[in-house]
């Protein structure tokens, strides 16, 4: 196997010696590939984050919610947050105890709410609606509220989750109404919760958000936790040396304001996070295979099975990941060159790595994308009715296991009911 270009999962040691061409010979492509140390990493970093002592990690599972990834987020004492029942039904197999699963629920039935409920996990509703629902299901019960700080951050305005124009969150006008809601119900107020929004480099918002939800917090007695959300971000274009985000500087801010707010507030509260790609997307790859190379208007494109129906970010946010190229064969590339890089989806926008300078890319190359392990399987579909990919773990002793099968045809019958049937 040729290394044609392999700059950053060199440097993470990713495959740990493991030859690309030969998984994606194996399993197939495209194949979701993860690394359990990186994993395991990424999972200590953000424990350590501040020396605040009450201080919970919950690894927020939309980014990524493979069974087997969750079972080493629980080993490595994280805790989790849920968005729907889906996620507390994987996480509770994946080990997680009901008083581990924080729900933080946003525009959900009754159904949904009673499932919660009944599943005993810790809940947070969003709106007055839902706080009345709520109440109405289960007076007497423990709540939190997810208010808005009023400050959002995110790399997209796609995924701003607080500030002036969001659905999500409680504004703090209403906690007049709020206090009426839990009286009425006899709630108890076990805790607040914010997530500003996802993918921040610079903590200053954070910051600033953190600042906003202790003056919120101030408002209401006896709260057992303060969630601050997710949101660290992570640097995606590695390859041109982008800087990680400086936990060691956030920590200590955020530090700052948890020990001054500790002493103020007069009973013992849990602080607590809840990183999704920070924890995710850096363990995780994707395989594909170039099956065309051609060009159109002299626009040079790779055509791959990597379509979004494999990794949304790109067609969603215009997001960027980078491409690192393997080859099986000695066939030399001369020269860079500018490339497209796009899958086999049955629309224009299906652009996975736009006018990319890369060594020169023949048919048959095993290409890479970088930090795909948040957002990317877990936003695949069966869109053009593809198969999603599999998943593969490579462990610390260097065995690769097979995570999830990959689709197979079966799966896109599955659930549909022919007219022939009535
Ligand atoms: N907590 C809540 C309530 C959230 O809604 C989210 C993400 C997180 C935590 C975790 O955020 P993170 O640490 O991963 O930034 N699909 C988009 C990201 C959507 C994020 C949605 N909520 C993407 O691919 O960039």
């Amino acid at each position: 196997m040729q290394k044609v270009y392999s700059k950053v999962t060199d440097s993470l040691n990713f495959f740990q010696g493991i030859d690309p061409t030969e998984l994606a010979a194996k399993y197939g492509t495209p194949l979701y590939v993860y690394n359990e140390r990186i994993l395991r990493q990424r999972c200590r970093d953000l424990k350590n984050l501040v020396k605040y002592p009450n201080f919970v990690v919950d690894y927020s599972a939309k980014a990524n919610s493979n069974l087997a990834f969750l079972e080493i987020v629980k080993s490595e004492g994280l805790e989790v947050d849920a968005m729907s029942p889906g996620e507390i039904y994987i996480e509770r197999l994946a080990g997680f105890e009901p008083k581990e699963i924080f729900y933080i629920c946003n525009n959900v039935s009754e159904d949904e709410m009673k499932y919660a409920i009944d599943a005993g996990v810790v809940i947070s509703v969003d709106s007055l609606s839902q706080l009345e629902q709520y109440g109405r299901l289960n007076p007497g019960g423990d709540v939190a509220i997810r208010f808005n700080p009023g400050v959002g951050a995110g790399h997209h305005e796609k995924v701003v989750t607080a500030g002036k124009k969001t659905k999500f969150a409680v504004d703090p006008e209403f906690i007049p109404q709020v206090k009426d809601i839990l009286k009425k119900y006899n709630l108890n107020l076990v805790g607040i919760n914010q997530h500003i929004g996802s993918l921040f480099m610079d903590g200053t918002a954070f910051v600033k958000s953190i600042g906003n939800l202790l003056e919120i917090a101030k408002q209401f007695k006896g709260l057992k936790f303060i969630d601050m959300g997710g949101g660290f971000g992570i640097p995606y274009k590695k390859e041109f040396d982008e800087p990680a985000l400086d936990l060691k500087d956030l920590g200590s801010k955020i530090d700052e304001a948890l020990f001054k707010f500790s002493k103020e507030y007069g009973s013992e509260v849990t602080f607590r996070i809840e990183p999704g790609r920070y924890i995710s997307a850096e363990c995780g790859v994707i395989l594909g295979t170039v099956h065309a190379i051609k060009y159109n208007h002299s626009h040079k494109f790779a055509g791959t099975d990597i379509g979004f129906n494999v990794l949304q970010r790109p067609i969603m946010y215009d997001s960027y990941h980078g491409i690192e190229v393997f080859r099986k064969s000695d066939k030399k590339s001369e020269k860079n060159e500018d490339i497209t890089i796009v899958g086999n989806i049955c629309e224009s926008g299906d652009i996975l790595a736009k006018d990319r300078n890369l060594p020169e890319i023949f048919e048959g190359d095993t290409l890479c994308v970088l930090d795909a392990g948040a957002y990317g399987f877990s936003m695949a579909s069966n869109y053009n009715n593809r198969l999603r990919p599999a998943e593969v773990l490579i462990r610390e002793n260097n065995d690769v296991v097979l995570i999830r099968e990959r689709d197979e045809l079966a799966d896109i019958r599955r659930h549909q009911i022919s007219l022939k049937k009535y």
